[in-house]
C-alpha cells in the first residue's frame, strides 16, 4: 500500500513547528532562486557565521580519528587537546563508532554531575543524568513519561518554544497555557499560574507538570531566585513535576541578572517532594554546536523505578549519538586556567558572548524605537519577541511573509509561539554577525513603516 497523508496518525498532521514552518520553506525557495536570505528564524549560531571553539573541534578531530594522535607531528595540537582526546578514546572503550550505554557514556555523565556540583554547590548523581540528542529529546522523553492521554496536562508558557506544544500534540496530552506578562518584561506571576491550574481542573485536566524556560525563548527574560522559588512551591502545592529548560544558562546579558538553576533552589529549600527534570544543551551558550545534537537531563527527586523507565525509553533508540556526548563532555569540562588551550578558549568564549550582548542591545533598542513596534529588553537567550501594530485584517504570518519577500529577512510569526489575544508579534534571533545586525534592524524598521503605510492605503 502507498501511505496517503490521510492514513497517517492525525496527531502527526496536527503538530505544528513554526520555527521551521511555511515561511522557512519559502525562504529556501527564494534562496534556490538566487536571493540572499538572512535566517533569523532559528537559534542556529554557526549558520550565521559564529565560529566553533577551536578546542572543541581539535578534540573531536582527534577522538574521531585516533590515528592522528600517533601520526600528528609534535605541536600540531595543544597537549590538553591531545590528553582530552586520549581520555575520550580510552573511556569510550570501543571508539565513537560503537553504541554507547543507553544513558550515555559514564565518564560524560560523571563530568555533567561534577559540573552541576561546581555550578550550584550541591551534590549530583551521575546515575540521574541522561545524555540525549540535544535538549529536545530530553524534553520529549520527560513529556512521554508524564502524558498518558488528554486528561494529563502540562503547564506551558505563552509565548513558548514550540517543541512543547508540538510534542504535547504528538503525545495526545493537554497543553495548559500560562501567560507571561509582556508589560512587565515577560514576568511570571503566581496568580497567573494558579488561574491556569484552576481552569485546567475545571475542564477535567490533571496538571502533571510545568515547563519553565529560563532564560526565556522567545521572551529573552531571565528569572530571579524568587521566581524560581515560587514555581517550586506552587509545583509542590499542586502536585506537579517541574521541567526546567535551562539551555540558555550561559546567555545572560543584562547587568545585575544572573542565571539561577532550579536544582540549586530546590536543594536550598530542601525540596524532596517535587520531581525536577533540568535540561541543558551544547546548541546554545557560546558553543552553538546545534548540529552535533548533544544535551542532557538531570533528574532530582525521581524514584529509581521511574529512572529505570527513562533508561528503557533511551534503550528503545539504543543511545544518543556518541559525538554529541563528547561535545557535552567538552561543554562541562572546558580547559582550566593554566592549561595550554585556556587562553584561546577563553578569548573565543568572551568574543562570542560579548558579541551576543551587543547584538541583544542593538536589536531590542533598534526595534523599540520604531513607531508601531515595542520590544522588551533582551536580558538573556538569543531572541527578541517584539510586539507589532498591524493594519486591520492583516495577520502576523502575512506580515512575516511580506518581510521575507521584500527584504530577505526570515523571522517567525508570533502565532507560532502563542501570544495574548488581539496582539501580534514576531520572533527574530539576535544572531546575525555584528557587521550585519544594524542593517537587519534598519531593514526591519523601514519595512514596518512602509508595510503599514501601504496596507492602510
Ligand atoms: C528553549 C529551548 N529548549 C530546547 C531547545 C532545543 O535545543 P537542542 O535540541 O538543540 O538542544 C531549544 C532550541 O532552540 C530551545 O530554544
Amino acid at each position: 500500500m502507498v501511505v496517503r497523508v490521510e492514513d497517517i496518525a492525525p496527531a502527526v498532521r496536527e503538530a505544528e513547528y513554526a520555527v521551521r514552518g511555511p515561511i522557512v520553506t519559502r525562504a529556501q525557495e527564494l534562496e534556490r532562486q538566487g536571493r540572499e536570505v538572512v535566517y533569523c528564524n532559528i537559534g542556529n549560531p554557526q549558520a550565521l557565521r559564529q565560529r566553533p571553539l577551536t578546542f572543541v573541534r581539535q578534540v573531536l578531530a582527534l577522538s574521531e580519528y585516533p590515528d592522528l594522535l600517533e601520526r600528528s607531528p609534535k605541536g600540531t595540537f595543544p597537549a590538553d587537546a591531545v590528553e582530552t582526546a586520549r581520555l575520550v578514546v580510552r573511556e569510550s572503550q570501543h571508539g565513537l563508532g560503537a553504541y554507547t550505554e543507553a544513558k550515555g557514556m559514564r565518564f560524560v555523565r560523571e563530568a555533567v554531575a561534577r559540573f552541576i556540583e561546581e555550578r550550584d554547590g550541591i551534590s549530583s548523581d551521575p546515575e540521574a543524568v541522561y545524555l540525549t540528542d540535544g535538549a529536545s529529546k530530553a524534553a520529549q522523553t520527560v513529556l512521554r513519561l508524564l502524558v498518558a492521554d488528554a486528561r494529563d496536562g502540562i503547564l506551558v508558557p505563552v509565548p513558548q518554544y514550540p517543541l512543547y506544544s508540538a510534542t504535547l500534540t504528538l503525545y495526545g496530552g493537554a497543553r495548559v497555557d500560562y501567560p507571561l506578562e509582556e508589560g512587565t518584561g515577560w514576568s511570571l506571576s503566581r496568580a497567573a499560574l494558579e488561574r491556569a491550574c484552576e481552569r485546567a481542573r475545571a475542564r477535567g485536566v490533571r496538571v502533571r507538570g510545568i515547563v519553565v524556560i529560563n532564560p526565556g525563548n522567545p521572551t529573552g527574560a531571565v528569572l530571579d531566585e524568587k521566581n524560581v522559588e515560587m514555581v517550586l512551591s506552587l509545583a509542590r502545592e499542586q502536585g506537579m513535576a517541574v521541567l526546567a529548560d535551562e539551555v540558555y544558562q550561559e546567555n545572560v546579558y543584562r547587568p545585575g541578572d544572573r542565571f539561577v538553576s532550579f536544582a540549586r533552589v530546590a536543594e536550598k529549600l530542601g525540596i524532596r517532594d517535587v520531581s525536577l527534570f533540568s535540561f541543558h544543551s551544547v546548541s546554545k551558550g557560546f558553543l552553538g554546536e546545534c548540529g552535533h545534537r548533544g544535551g542532557y537531563v538531570e533528574c532530582r527527586n525521581v524514584p529509581g523505578p521511574v529512572q529505570d523507565e527513562i533508561t528503557k525509553l533511551q534503550s528503545i533508540s539504543l543511545c544518543s549519538n556518541s559525538v554529541g556526548q563528547v561535545v557535552t563532555y567538552l561543554m562541562v569540562r572546558p580547559p582550566r586556567p593554566g592549561a595550554p588551550s585556556f587562553e584561546l578558549y577563553d578569548r573565543e568564549r568572551r568574543e562570542i558572548l560579548d558579541g551576543l550582548r551587543r547584538k541583544a542591545e542593538i536589536v531590542a533598542r533598534g526595534l523599540d524605537a520604531v513607531e508601531g513596534i515595542s520590544c522588551n529588553e533582551v536580558a538573556g537567550a538569543m531572541y527578541a519577541f517584539p510586539r507589532i501594530t498591524l493594519p486591520k485584517g492583516v495577520t502576523d504570518s502575512e506580515y512575516c511573509l511580506a518581510l521575507l519577500e521584500e527584504t530577505g529577512i526570515c523571522v517567525v510569526p508570533g502565532s507560532g509561539f502563542g501570544q495574548a489575544e488581539g496582539t501580534w508579534h514576531f520572533r527574530t534571533t539576535i544572531l546575525p554577525p555584528v557587521d550585519q545586525i544594524e542593517a537587519v534592524v534598519r531593514k526591519l524598521a523601514e519595512f514596518h513603516v512602509s508595510f503599514g503605510r501601504r496596507r492602510r492605503g
